[in-house]
């Protein structure tokens, strides 16, 4: 038995928000964001679009490159942090859209380590699951709803968007995910995280008034942090696949800031020509980010049968997760 990626989809909405545009929202600067960042341009959903609305644009590409019908897919997890509700799930809600009857649904909670998460949940759960032979799986964001757009720490990072991948059962023992590796620590809790909305601070007009239904974060903690963790989780992940360095066709890291993903490359001595980076177009996706890159990454041709690819993602709780794949 194998599990293999044989479709990928990607939806971004259509309004870009540039720097020059958070000029005039927040006292910033297209250089300083640049700079700092890497970040030009994200896409915004408008009022009316939901992460399940981007969700279904994602996943109907996916199921048209994998050439299957909805309801042969057994099961759906969508990585998010910003569902449409707190319950029903948002892959319950994507469910009934694209028709897929057949399909047992769950969110997965990871912040911007979500799709690397679902992707070896979705992996064990095939393996043990005798008549499970597709999963769709997504990471998908609308993160302008839990943005302060009077923060100039944090607006200016985050994006809106989804990104599919779906996985297949087959006869043969090749896996896509050679090795993985996965971790968290609660202690860091509160250098990346939303005060108010769950059950310890439920909506109230004082959460309102007081601004807690927002991303809150202290940037330079995170920094030293995502580096670190997606640099020991990339290594540890590599070494359980067995390959090096110089193996890996693409490092694909969560597009978080440019001067991080730079920094990982080259203390995983990964030259920068070969890991592939989004964030000028896109921000900070979190779950979806690593997604967005895959499916442009397919869709332009950039793979090839055997090539090594380096998945690597931190994110708020703290959560990291690397995974090895082979294409
Ligand atoms: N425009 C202009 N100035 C700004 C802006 C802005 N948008 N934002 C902050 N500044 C100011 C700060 O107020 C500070 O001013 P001060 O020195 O007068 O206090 C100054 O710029 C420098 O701030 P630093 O914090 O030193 O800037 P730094 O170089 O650390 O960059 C950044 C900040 C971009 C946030 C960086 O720390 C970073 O990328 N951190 C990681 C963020 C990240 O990856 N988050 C992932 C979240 S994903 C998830 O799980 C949802």
């Amino acid at each position: 038995m194998g599990i293999k990626i044989i479709a990928t989809g990607r939806y971004v909405p259509e309004r870009v928000l540039t720097n020059a545009d958070l000029e005039k929202m927040v006292e910033t600067s297209d250089e300083w964001i640049r700079t700092r960042t890497g970040i030009e341009t994200r896409h915004i959903a408008d009022a009316s679009q939901a992460t399940s609305d981007m969700c279904r644009e994602a996943a109907k590409k996916a199921l048209e490159m994998a050439g299957i019908a909805p309801s042969e897919l057994g099961a759906i997890v969508v990585a998010t942090i910003t569902p449409d509700h707190s319950f029903p799930n948002t892959a319950c809600l994507l469910q009934e859209e694209i028709g897929a009857k057949n399909a047992f649904c769950f969110d997965l909670s990871a912040a911007c380590s979500g799709l690397i998460y679902s992707l070896v949940t979705a992996q064990a759960l095939m393996k043990m699951t005798p008549n499970l032979k597709y999963v769709l799986v997504l990471g998908a964001e609308k993160l302008s709803g839990i943005v302060d757009w009077e923060d100039r720490n944090t607006c200016v990072l985050f994006g809106d968007g989804a990104a599919a991948v779906i996985l297949e059962k087959t006869d043969d023992g090749n896996d896509s995910i050679k090795a993985y590796n996965l971790g968290a620590d609660g202690a860091c809790k509160d250098i990346l995280f939303m005060p108010a909305g769950g059950s310890r601070m439920p909506a109230s007009l004082e959460s309102v008034q007081n601004r807690k239904h927002f991303i809150n974060m202290t940037g330079k903690e995170v920094f030293k942090f995502a580096v670190n963790a997606m640099v020991s989780s990339s290594q540890q992940a590599m070494t359980d696949a067995g390959v090096a360095p110089d193996d890996i066709k693409f490092l694909v890291p969560h597009q978080a800031n440019y001067r991080i993903l730079k920094a990982v490359a080259q203390r995983l001595d990964i030259p920068e020509e070969r890991v592939y980076m989004n964030l000028n177009r896109y921000g900070n996706t979190s779950a979806a980010s690593i997604g967005l890159c895959l499916d442009e990454m397919v869709r332009n041709n950039l793979l090839q049968k055997g090539d090594k690819v380096l998945l690597t993602a931190f994110g708020g709780g703290l959560t990291w997760g690397s995974i090895v794949l082979e294409w």
